[in-house]
Protein backbone atom coordinates (compact mmCIF):
# COMPACT_ATOMS: atom_id res chain seq x y z
CA UNK A 1 0.00 0.00 0.00
CA UNK A 2 1.13 3.31 -1.01
CA UNK A 3 1.53 5.25 2.55
CA UNK A 4 0.44 8.77 1.01
CA UNK A 5 -2.74 7.43 0.06
CA UNK A 6 -3.42 7.11 3.60
CA UNK A 7 -2.40 10.68 4.53
CA UNK A 8 -5.06 12.95 5.86
CA UNK A 9 -5.02 16.66 5.09
CA UNK A 10 -4.14 17.74 8.14
CA UNK A 11 -0.97 14.93 8.85
CA UNK A 12 0.14 16.56 5.34
CA UNK A 13 1.59 19.78 6.15
CA UNK A 14 2.80 20.57 2.43
CA UNK A 15 -0.35 18.57 0.82
CA UNK A 16 0.22 19.95 -2.64
CA UNK A 17 3.78 17.77 -2.36
CA UNK A 18 1.76 14.58 -1.27
CA UNK A 19 -0.11 13.56 -3.92
CA UNK A 20 1.44 10.76 -5.63
CA UNK A 21 1.05 12.30 -9.12
CA UNK A 22 3.10 15.69 -7.85
CA UNK A 23 5.66 13.43 -7.06
CA UNK A 24 7.25 10.86 -8.68
CA UNK A 25 10.54 12.48 -7.81
CA UNK A 26 11.19 14.15 -10.51
CA UNK A 27 15.24 13.56 -11.86
CA UNK A 28 15.53 10.57 -9.54
CA UNK A 29 16.31 7.43 -11.84
CA UNK A 30 14.95 4.14 -10.56
CA UNK A 31 11.99 3.44 -8.29
CA UNK A 32 12.64 6.28 -5.17
CA UNK A 33 8.63 4.81 -4.43
CA UNK A 34 6.89 1.71 -3.59
CA UNK A 35 4.54 0.44 -6.22
CA UNK A 36 1.09 -0.92 -5.56
CA UNK A 37 1.04 -3.86 -2.61
CA UNK A 38 4.27 -2.98 -1.44
CA UNK A 39 4.74 -1.59 2.10
CA UNK A 40 6.95 1.83 2.80
CA UNK A 41 7.56 2.00 6.31
CA UNK A 42 9.14 5.63 6.02
CA UNK A 43 8.23 7.82 2.96
CA UNK A 44 9.29 10.74 1.93
CA UNK A 45 8.34 13.42 -0.25
CA UNK A 46 9.81 16.67 -1.82
CA UNK A 47 11.94 16.85 1.73
CA UNK A 48 14.44 19.43 1.86
CA UNK A 49 16.53 20.49 4.61
CA UNK A 50 18.08 24.27 5.13
CA UNK A 51 20.81 25.13 7.45
CA UNK A 52 19.95 28.95 7.45
CA UNK A 53 20.53 29.95 3.91
CA UNK A 54 22.33 26.35 2.86
CA UNK A 55 19.97 24.23 0.99
CA UNK A 56 21.84 20.90 1.95
CA UNK A 57 19.15 18.09 1.00
CA UNK A 58 16.74 19.29 -2.33
CA UNK A 59 13.49 18.27 -2.15
CA UNK A 60 13.96 14.09 -1.73
CA UNK A 61 11.28 11.95 -2.86
CA UNK A 62 11.80 8.19 -1.18
CA UNK A 63 10.05 5.33 0.23
CA UNK A 64 11.86 2.95 2.67
CA UNK A 65 10.61 -0.73 2.40
CA UNK A 66 9.74 -2.72 5.49
CA UNK A 67 12.10 -5.16 6.93
CA UNK A 68 14.92 -3.94 4.16
CA UNK A 69 17.86 -2.93 4.53
CA UNK A 70 18.18 0.65 2.70
CA UNK A 71 21.89 2.40 1.94
CA UNK A 72 22.68 5.65 1.47
CA UNK A 73 25.30 6.25 -0.30
CA UNK A 74 27.46 9.42 -2.17
CA UNK A 75 30.25 11.79 -1.68
CA UNK A 76 31.07 13.64 1.62
CA UNK A 77 28.67 16.74 2.24
CA UNK A 78 26.16 15.16 -0.05
CA UNK A 79 23.32 15.41 2.47
CA UNK A 80 22.99 11.23 3.30
CA UNK A 81 23.29 12.36 7.29
CA UNK A 82 21.31 15.60 6.84
CA UNK A 83 18.62 13.23 5.37
CA UNK A 84 19.26 10.49 7.90
CA UNK A 85 18.41 13.13 10.76
CA UNK A 86 15.01 14.40 9.26
CA UNK A 87 13.64 10.92 9.38
CA UNK A 88 13.96 11.45 13.20
CA UNK A 89 13.52 14.76 13.70
CA UNK A 90 17.05 14.64 14.96
CA UNK A 91 17.69 17.99 12.78
CA UNK A 92 15.45 19.67 15.13
CA UNK A 93 18.08 20.24 17.62
CA UNK A 94 20.63 21.40 15.34
CA UNK A 95 20.52 25.55 15.53
CA UNK A 96 19.18 26.77 12.00
CA UNK A 97 18.17 23.80 10.63
CA UNK A 98 14.80 23.70 9.00
CA UNK A 99 13.11 20.72 6.95
CA UNK A 100 10.26 21.13 4.68
CA UNK A 101 8.00 18.82 2.59
CA UNK A 102 6.56 15.74 3.83
CA UNK A 103 7.83 12.95 6.42
CA UNK A 104 5.76 10.17 7.11
CA UNK A 105 6.45 6.85 9.41
CA UNK A 106 3.31 4.59 8.46
CA UNK A 107 1.60 7.08 6.97
CA UNK A 108 1.43 9.93 9.45
CA UNK A 109 3.52 12.94 9.28
CA UNK A 110 5.86 13.06 12.19
CA UNK A 111 6.60 16.77 11.70
CA UNK A 112 3.22 17.24 12.82
CA UNK A 113 2.35 19.30 15.74
CA UNK A 114 1.13 16.34 17.87
CA UNK A 115 3.78 14.20 17.43
CA UNK A 116 5.54 13.90 20.65
CA UNK A 117 9.48 13.84 19.56
CA UNK A 118 10.78 11.34 22.66
CA UNK A 119 7.95 8.48 20.94
CA UNK A 120 9.12 9.35 17.82
CA UNK A 121 12.56 8.66 18.03
CA UNK A 122 12.06 5.73 20.48
CA UNK A 123 10.33 4.06 17.10
CA UNK A 124 12.46 5.07 15.03
CA UNK A 125 16.22 4.87 16.84
CA UNK A 126 19.52 6.19 15.46
CA UNK A 127 23.16 4.68 16.05
CA UNK A 128 25.59 7.02 15.04
CA UNK A 129 29.65 6.65 14.33
CA UNK A 130 31.35 7.09 17.04
CA UNK A 131 30.29 4.65 19.43
CA UNK A 132 28.73 6.54 22.28
CA UNK A 133 27.55 4.96 24.96
CA UNK A 134 26.78 6.89 28.51
CA UNK A 135 28.98 7.17 31.43
CA UNK A 136 27.33 4.36 33.10
CA UNK A 137 27.64 0.56 33.69
CA UNK A 138 27.23 -2.06 30.63
CA UNK A 139 23.15 -3.14 31.96
CA UNK A 140 22.37 0.92 32.72
CA UNK A 141 23.53 2.25 29.12
CA UNK A 142 20.47 -0.94 28.04
CA UNK A 143 18.13 -0.28 30.37
CA UNK A 144 17.93 3.21 30.19
CA UNK A 145 15.61 3.82 27.41
CA UNK A 146 13.41 1.22 28.73
CA UNK A 147 13.04 2.70 31.76
CA UNK A 148 12.21 6.31 30.88
CA UNK A 149 9.61 4.77 28.47
CA UNK A 150 8.13 2.41 31.22
CA UNK A 151 8.78 -1.09 29.16
CA UNK A 152 9.73 -2.64 32.49
CA UNK A 153 7.53 -2.46 36.00
CA UNK A 154 10.12 -4.95 37.80
CA UNK A 155 13.83 -5.40 38.47
CA UNK A 156 13.15 -9.08 36.47
CA UNK A 157 11.37 -7.69 33.68
CA UNK A 158 14.10 -5.63 32.88
CA UNK A 159 16.85 -7.88 33.38
CA UNK A 160 14.99 -9.24 30.62
CA UNK A 161 15.43 -6.69 28.60
CA UNK A 162 18.58 -6.13 28.83
CA UNK A 163 19.61 -9.71 28.60
CA UNK A 164 17.50 -10.00 25.12
CA UNK A 165 18.65 -6.83 23.77
CA UNK A 166 22.20 -7.51 24.04
CA UNK A 167 21.67 -11.21 23.16
CA UNK A 168 19.64 -9.72 19.96
CA UNK A 169 22.78 -7.00 19.32
CA UNK A 170 25.74 -10.14 19.83
CA UNK A 171 27.26 -8.67 22.79
CA UNK A 172 25.83 -11.06 25.53
CA UNK A 173 28.17 -13.87 26.05
CA UNK A 174 30.61 -11.34 26.04
CA UNK A 175 29.78 -9.34 28.69
CA UNK A 176 27.23 -11.39 31.15
CA UNK A 177 29.66 -11.70 33.54
CA UNK A 178 30.61 -7.72 33.85
CA UNK A 179 26.86 -6.16 33.39
CA UNK A 180 27.94 -3.55 36.17
CA UNK A 181 31.42 -2.45 34.31
CA UNK A 182 31.56 0.42 32.98
CA UNK A 183 30.33 0.65 28.69
CA UNK A 184 32.96 2.86 28.00
CA UNK A 185 35.43 0.04 29.04
CA UNK A 186 34.43 -2.18 25.91
CA UNK A 187 36.20 -2.24 22.74
CA UNK A 188 35.31 0.10 19.87
CA UNK A 189 33.14 -2.69 18.12
CA UNK A 190 31.78 -3.91 21.66
CA UNK A 191 30.75 -0.33 22.22
CA UNK A 192 29.33 0.19 18.91
CA UNK A 193 27.10 -3.45 19.30
CA UNK A 194 26.06 -1.50 23.11
CA UNK A 195 24.72 1.29 21.37
CA UNK A 196 23.07 -1.35 19.28
CA UNK A 197 21.83 -2.91 22.53
CA UNK A 198 20.70 0.37 23.44
CA UNK A 199 18.91 1.47 20.35
CA UNK A 200 16.76 -2.08 19.99
CA UNK A 201 16.07 -2.43 24.01
CA UNK A 202 12.99 0.40 23.41
CA UNK A 203 11.92 -1.86 20.70
CA UNK A 204 12.12 0.59 17.36
CA UNK A 205 10.06 -0.27 14.31
CA UNK A 206 12.86 1.67 12.16
CA UNK A 207 16.56 1.84 13.27
CA UNK A 208 18.78 4.71 11.61
CA UNK A 209 22.29 4.38 11.31
CA UNK A 210 24.94 6.88 10.26
CA UNK A 211 28.26 4.77 8.99
CA UNK A 212 28.44 2.58 12.09
CA UNK A 213 31.55 0.90 11.39
CA UNK A 214 33.29 3.28 10.29
CA UNK A 215 35.22 3.45 13.67
CA UNK A 216 36.06 -0.30 13.76
CA UNK A 217 38.42 -3.13 12.07
CA UNK A 218 37.24 -5.82 9.79
CA UNK A 219 35.97 -7.84 12.21
CA UNK A 220 34.32 -6.10 14.46
CA UNK A 221 32.57 -4.90 10.96
CA UNK A 222 32.00 -8.10 10.09
CA UNK A 223 30.69 -8.93 13.43
CA UNK A 224 27.84 -5.60 12.57
CA UNK A 225 26.74 -6.35 9.45
CA UNK A 226 26.07 -9.86 10.34
CA UNK A 227 23.97 -8.25 13.00
CA UNK A 228 22.25 -5.84 10.19
CA UNK A 229 21.01 -8.52 8.38
CA UNK A 230 19.91 -10.61 11.34
CA UNK A 231 17.87 -6.97 12.79
CA UNK A 232 16.38 -6.74 8.96
CA UNK A 233 13.93 -9.46 9.71
CA UNK A 234 12.26 -7.59 12.79
CA UNK A 235 13.44 -4.04 11.52
CA UNK A 236 13.51 -1.60 8.81
CA UNK A 237 17.34 -0.21 8.78
CA UNK A 238 18.70 2.79 6.82
CA UNK A 239 22.59 2.80 6.80
CA UNK A 240 24.50 5.23 5.52
CA UNK A 241 27.76 4.11 4.55
CA UNK A 242 31.12 5.31 2.49
CA UNK A 243 32.21 1.73 1.79
CA UNK A 244 30.38 0.26 -1.77
CA UNK A 245 31.31 -3.21 -0.56
CA UNK A 246 29.45 -2.79 2.73
CA UNK A 247 26.21 -1.15 0.84
CA UNK A 248 26.70 -3.97 -1.42
CA UNK A 249 27.02 -6.81 1.93
CA UNK A 250 23.93 -5.40 3.82
CA UNK A 251 21.26 -3.57 1.59
CA UNK A 252 18.45 -4.33 -0.74
CA UNK A 253 18.16 -0.96 -2.33
CA UNK A 254 20.46 1.76 -2.24
CA UNK A 255 19.50 5.19 -2.85
CA UNK A 256 22.76 7.45 -4.24
CA UNK A 257 22.45 11.13 -3.08
CA UNK A 258 24.95 13.75 -4.99
CA UNK A 259 25.20 17.63 -4.07
CA UNK A 260 21.92 17.32 -1.90
CA UNK A 261 19.57 15.64 -4.74
CA UNK A 262 19.00 12.02 -4.71
CA UNK A 263 20.39 10.77 -8.06
CA UNK A 264 19.10 7.19 -8.42
CA UNK A 265 17.37 4.76 -6.09
CA UNK A 266 17.24 1.10 -7.01
CA UNK A 267 17.37 -2.47 -6.06
CA UNK A 268 21.31 -2.41 -4.65
CA UNK A 269 21.90 -5.50 -7.14
CA UNK A 270 21.07 -2.81 -9.90
CA UNK A 271 22.78 0.33 -8.58
CA UNK A 272 25.96 -1.74 -8.28
CA UNK A 273 25.69 -4.03 -11.58
CA UNK A 274 23.89 -1.68 -14.16
CA UNK A 275 23.30 2.03 -12.55
CA UNK A 276 21.05 4.11 -14.40
CA UNK A 277 22.82 7.53 -14.15
CA UNK A 278 25.92 8.61 -15.22
CA UNK A 279 26.68 10.21 -11.29
CA UNK A 280 25.95 6.64 -9.90
CA UNK A 281 27.81 4.81 -12.50
CA UNK A 282 31.16 7.53 -11.38
CA UNK A 283 31.02 6.96 -7.95
CA UNK A 284 30.49 3.36 -7.81
CA UNK A 285 33.63 2.75 -9.80
CA UNK A 286 35.53 5.71 -8.40
CA UNK A 287 35.90 8.17 -10.06
CA UNK A 288 35.24 10.88 -8.61
CA UNK A 289 33.97 11.46 -4.76
N1 LIG B 1 24.90 21.68 11.41
C1 LIG B 1 25.16 22.14 10.18
N2 LIG B 1 25.21 23.47 9.94
C2 LIG B 1 25.45 23.95 8.70
N3 LIG B 1 25.66 23.18 7.61
C3 LIG B 1 25.63 21.85 7.79
C4 LIG B 1 25.38 21.26 9.07
N4 LIG B 1 25.41 19.91 8.94
C5 LIG B 1 25.67 19.69 7.64
N5 LIG B 1 25.80 20.85 6.94
C6 LIG B 1 26.06 20.97 5.51
O1 LIG B 1 25.05 20.29 4.79
C7 LIG B 1 25.62 19.54 3.71
C8 LIG B 1 25.30 18.08 3.88
O2 LIG B 1 25.99 17.61 5.04
P1 LIG B 1 25.83 16.12 5.57
O3 LIG B 1 26.54 16.05 6.88
O4 LIG B 1 24.42 15.71 5.53
O5 LIG B 1 26.65 15.30 4.46
P2 LIG B 1 27.02 13.77 4.41
O6 LIG B 1 26.58 13.25 3.08
O7 LIG B 1 26.53 13.07 5.61
O8 LIG B 1 28.63 13.83 4.41
P3 LIG B 1 29.70 12.83 5.07
O9 LIG B 1 29.78 11.67 4.14
O10 LIG B 1 30.97 13.64 5.06
O11 LIG B 1 29.25 12.48 6.45
C9 LIG B 1 27.12 19.86 3.72
O12 LIG B 1 27.36 20.87 2.81
C10 LIG B 1 27.37 20.30 5.14
O13 LIG B 1 28.45 21.20 5.19
MG1 LIG C 1 27.49 12.14 7.23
Amino acid sequence: MAMVETMTPEQTRTPETARPDATRSEGTAGSPLVGPGEDAKVSARDCSVYYGEKHALKGVSLDIKVNEVTAFIGPSGCGKSTFLRSLNRMNDIIDGARVTGLIALDGEDIYARKVDVVQLRARVGMVFQKPNPFPKSIYENVAYGPRIHGLASTKDEMDDVVQSSLERAGLWTEVKDRLDQPGTGLSGGQQQRLCIARAIAVSPEVILMDEPCSALDPIATAKIEELIDELRQNYTIVIVTHSMQQAARVSQRTAFFHLGNLVECNDTEQIFTNPLHKLTQGYITGRFG
